[in-house]
């Protein structure tokens, strides 16, 4: 599944102190195998948003990945949207950022973009939008600055124009939430991942990773003033969501 990827083994070794997680170096050259390792069905979804961001572009327009990481959703949607259509990836890490221009380049990525680094802490300024992805990507975004950059987002959207919100989620009930975040960590040993590293990454992003339940973000969206908001993906504690202006 994750042939020719530098293999994350960020968390082996065992650690004194488990520091909070960091898109750093060392994350950023591994990121693509811990995606597909701790993702559940990744590039299914990757390839459901790029489906269905082809029948929402529009010609002339831009299309945004806030949080695009290593550049792997700007680069599966390439080839579905028309060409005359600006991409614009956004990323608070240098390290992230360097990466997704390297892997852009080594592709031979040809369509007009703009590679961003900054804070989405502070906003977004987000413009004549027919698509916008925040794929695992709001849920590191402080809960204080989470309305005003959906507002942002919605505001910058054309009309009929489209967001893909993937997150992390809590259950509604918290019985079910233990039993689907056990299920996820077995995902986690079947990919190859042991229990020191498991409890080790869980603790790291303790306090970096805070996640909202599936109707709070909903309701998020529609405070944001999107019409129609709908799920699209749904496992366990993972969830996609499709919202249209
Ligand atoms: C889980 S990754 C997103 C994965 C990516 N969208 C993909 O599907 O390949 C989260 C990304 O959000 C970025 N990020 C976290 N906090 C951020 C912030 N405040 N502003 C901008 N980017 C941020 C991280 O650097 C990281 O690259």
């Amino acid at each position: 599944m994750s042939m020719g990827l530098v293999r994350d083994e960020v968390f082996r070794e065992r650690q004194e102190q488990v520091a909070d997680f960091r898109f750093g170096h060392e994350v950023a050259q591994v990121f693509d195998d811990m995606l597909l390792r701790s993702v559940p069905f990744y590039a299914e979804m990757q390839r459901m948003i790029a489906e269905m961001a082809a029948d929402f572009a529009t010609s002339g327009s831009n299309v945004y990945d806030l949080g695009c990481s290593t550049g792997t959703t700007l680069l599966h949607l390439h080839p579905h949207l028309p060409p005359d259509l600006r991409f614009v990836g956004v990323d608070s890490s240098p390290e992230m950022i360097e990466k997704c221009r390297q892997k852009l380049a080594a592709a031979g990525f040809d369509r007009a973009h703009e590679i961003i680094c900054a804070d989405l802490n502070q906003g977004c300024r987000v413009d004549n939008a027919s698509v916008v992805m925040l794929v695992l990507t709001l849920q590191f975004i402080r809960p204080l600055y989470r309305d005003r950059l959906l507002a942002q987002v919605c505001q910058g959207l054309n009309e009929n124009g489209c967001l893909f919100l993937v997150e992390k989620v809590i259950g509604e009930d918290s019985l079910f939430n233990r039993l689907f975040i056990d299920h996820y960590y077995d995902m986690k040993r079947r990919n190859g991942y042991s229990q020191l590293e498991i409890s080790q990454k869980r603790e790291a992003l303790e306090n970096v990773l805070v996640p909202y339940k599936l109707l709070e973000n909903r309701e998020m969206l529609l405070r944001a003033g999107f019409r129609h908001v709908d799920v699209f993906f749904k496992w366990y504690n993972f969830t996609g969501m499709v919202a249209v202006k």
